[in-house]
């Protein structure tokens, strides 16, 4: 598992070094980087321009992933982190799996944008949205190319995965379903046009929703995740669902079920992580700030795991009860206010 979370780490690195070093001829580029796998080299000399597209999509799933998690116990920080050994995420957890559809998601979402922008050289507008449907519109403009960019992300995140465990099966999915979940979520635009807005002919085109709406959407699919289990069989290892509720439910031989497509999966519980360990890779909640009321994973209840929190009084004098004088001066006085913040202990 270390390895696998190395090389995204690498990776990482990895693409804020090509920033840097843009000037490179691509094969150079690509044979500089340490860690990628000889699949990943080869996608990188094909398409150096597509790699910072890439990095750009690492950015937006951590930038997305904290969002939703911020409050939680467990809030996504550790894994984007510069910090080397604090990438990790060695148990297969549900946070696991919002990590990988977020990071493939992100990428695949990058990659279409830029072809759209015109960013990169081997893709643009999808033209597949060429022909027209009957009118009373037409498709026009420049269509979100997702395929390509699921593509490519597909080809280059799951070139990472080269163990063939129950592991790899988990991230691979979850890949897929965070890549399939942009291509799910594509919008379609339009535009009217006609004497004054009459809208006698529309164009449309599809185009990507915000980041924020796959973020969110993810985040239902991380609530609703799936245990699931690795099973042998005449096509190799595959994942199933976990029988434990199929036993209880029909006492007869549980029939093996497939996780569906667009489900999250996972193979182990989460730890709580409450405290801090380097084993589960978590930092703990200690000294986490903690709302008093409500009852959402911020709650102090939640957030400190039962060790309770610490009150701080806070006092400080702020200017309050500002008046405009004609011309031109504010005057303010000077008030005295103080609050109380809550910490973890
Ligand atoms: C992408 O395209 C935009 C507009 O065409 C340009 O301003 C920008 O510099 C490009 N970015 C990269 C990284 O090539
Ligand atoms: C996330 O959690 C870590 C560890 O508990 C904490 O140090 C960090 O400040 C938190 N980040 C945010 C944005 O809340």
């Amino acid at each position: 598992m270390w390895k696998i979370h190395n090389k995204l780490l690498i990776y990482l690195l990895w693409i804020m070094e090509i920033r840097l070093v843009s000037s490179f001829t691509s094969a150079m580029l690509c044979g500089r980087i340490p860690g990628l796998t000889q699949a990943q080299r080869q996608l990188c000399s094909e398409m150096p321009d597509a790699l910072i597209a890439l990095g750009e999509g690492q950015q937006l799933g951590a930038h997305e992933c904290q969002h939703q998690f911020r409050g939680h116990r467990w809030n996504c920080s550790e894994v984007w982190q510069r910090n080397v050994f604090a990438h990790v995420i060695p148990i297969a957890s549900r946070e696991a799996a919002y990590t990988y559809a977020i990071a493939s998601a992100g990428a695949a979402y990058a990659v279409t944008a830029a072809c759209a922008r015109g960013n990169i050289s081997m893709c643009g507008c999808d033209v597949r949205h060429k022909t027209s449907p009957p009118e009373p519109w037409k498709w026009g403009g420049c269509s979100a190319d997702v395929e390509f960019g699921m593509r490519y992300t597909r080809k280059f995140m799951d070139a990472r995965e080269l163990e063939r465990d129950s592991r790899t099966l988990m991230n691979l999915h979850n890949n897929r379903v965070g890549r399939t979940l942009v291509k799910k979520l594509l919008r379609t635009d339009c535009k009217c046009h006609g004497v004054s807005g009459s809208c006698v002919m529309k164009t449309c085109w599809k185009s990507l929703p915000p980041f924020r709406l796959v973020g969110e959407k993810l985040m239902q699919k991380y609530h609703k995740a799936k245990t699931v289990q690795a099973v042998r069989g005449k096509r190799g290892l595959r994942l199933v669902l976990s029988r434990k509720k199929h036993i209880m439910a029909a006492a007869q031989k549980p029939a093996l079920v497939w996780p569906k497509r667009l489900e999250l999966v996972f193979l182990e519980a989460s730890p709580n992580y409450c405290e801090r360990s380097i084993q589960t890779g978590t930092l703990g909640t200690g000294g986490r700030p903690c709302s008093r009321s409500g009852h959402g994973p911020q709650s102090c209840d939640l957030l400190c795991c039962g060790r309770g929190h610490n009150t701080q009084h806070i006092r400080r004098s702020r200017q309050c009860r500002c008046q405009f004088h004609w011309c031109c001066q504010v005057e303010c006085e000077m008030c005295d206010e103080s609050y109380e913040e809550f910490t973890c202990k």
